[in-house]
């Protein structure tokens, strides 16, 4: 049985560790890594929009040396015709040695990973999980804090339907000393299966907050994420939530020196261009992250070692 990312539970906090040590030696020595994949194949498959995490999978193949295929929208594969996942990924199984997939469907990465015999990420799967987002996430913690504990983080936007969200708090409930803030509307309120899940079952305290200028003071990072359109039953709910937070450089006064912002992007309204200037701003590093911690995964789950 091939080893998959579906969850980010599927690694332990161990190999999660390994994971951002190879990512990190691969920014300091990249040549050393570029021809570690060759004659490999990187197959993305993505039912659903995406520029980072695909083209970024897709350079950290290219980057290892190894080479790419696959669609960027479910119109263009068979899907169209009707073709099952099933079938789609036994197709692409026949061809490919690992596939990165995004579906909006949750749990579709699951099922697709019992049709194969090649690892199988999951890039994404509805308002699900999102667990190489927390890769990078957490790549891009360590690297600003020097360590994955003892911090107080803010979550602030669509904790509802925000998979990069879940993902994370999932990760983080595993580290000690973490202080977690959540702030969204009441309509877009972290859903209880991942408070009970991640945090209550552990007996993590929490708090809730609608009010991004109160939590702000005594946060080390905040993670801004977007109000999700296109998991929305009705537009006129989306329209009367999507402005709901705006991170200005007039809010940030009252931040700490050395907060770090983080946003998995795209953005869309909820942090000021303005706020790209400041030096508390993360997420363009962020954005290089993800590429070194997929070269790191795509590694690990092709068992190659450098
Ligand atoms: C996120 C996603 O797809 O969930 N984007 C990403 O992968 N970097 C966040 C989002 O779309 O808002």
């Amino acid at each position: 049985m091939a080893r998959n990312l579906i969850d980010i539970v599927d690694f332990t906090t161990e190999e999660i560790e390994q994971l951002i040590a190879v990512a990190e030696d691969i920014i300091e020595n990249p040549v050393k890594y570029q021809d570690a994949c060759a004659h490999k194949q990187l197959a993305t498959l993505f039912f659903e929009p995406s520029t980072r995490t695909r083209l970024s999978f897709e350079s950290a193949m290219l980057s290892l040396g190894g080479s790419v295929l696959g669609f960027s929208s479910a119109s263009s594969s068979s899907t169209s015709k009707g073709e099952t996942v099933g079938d789609t990924i036994h197709t692409v199984s026949c061809y490919a040695d690992i596939i990165a997939m995004r579906h909006p469907k949750e749990g579709a990465p699951y099922a697709a990973a019992q049709h194969c015999d090649i690892p199988i990420i999951n890039a994404g799967d509805g308002g699900h999980c999102h667990p190489t987002q927390t890769l990078t996430d957490l790549l891009t913690i360590h690297r600003e804090k020097g360590c994955l504990s003892g911090f107080t983080i803010g979550f602030c936007g669509d904790l509802k339907f925000g998979r990069t969200v879940h993902s994370l708090v999932n990760a983080l409930s595993r580290y000690e000393n973490i202080n977690f803030v959540f702030i969204s509307p009441e309509e877009l309120k972290l859903p209880r299966y991942v408070k009970e899940e991640a945090l209550k079952k552990k007996g993590i305290p929490y708090t809730q907050t609608t009010s991004l200028e109160e939590a702000l003071p005594q946060l080390d990072i905040l993670y801004m994420t977007r109000v999700q359109k296109e998991r929305f039953f009705n537009e006129e709910d989306y329209i009367r939530l999507k402005d709901s937070y705006i991170l200005t450089p007039e809010k940030l006064v009252h931040a700490k020196a050395d907060l770090s912002i983080l946003h998995p992007l795209p953005r869309v309204n909820e942090i000021s261009v303005a706020v790209d200037q400041d030096p508390r701003a993360t997420y363009w590093k962020q954005v290089k992250n993800g590429k070194f911690i997929r070269m790191a995964l795509i590694l690990k789950l092709l068992g190659i070692e450098v």
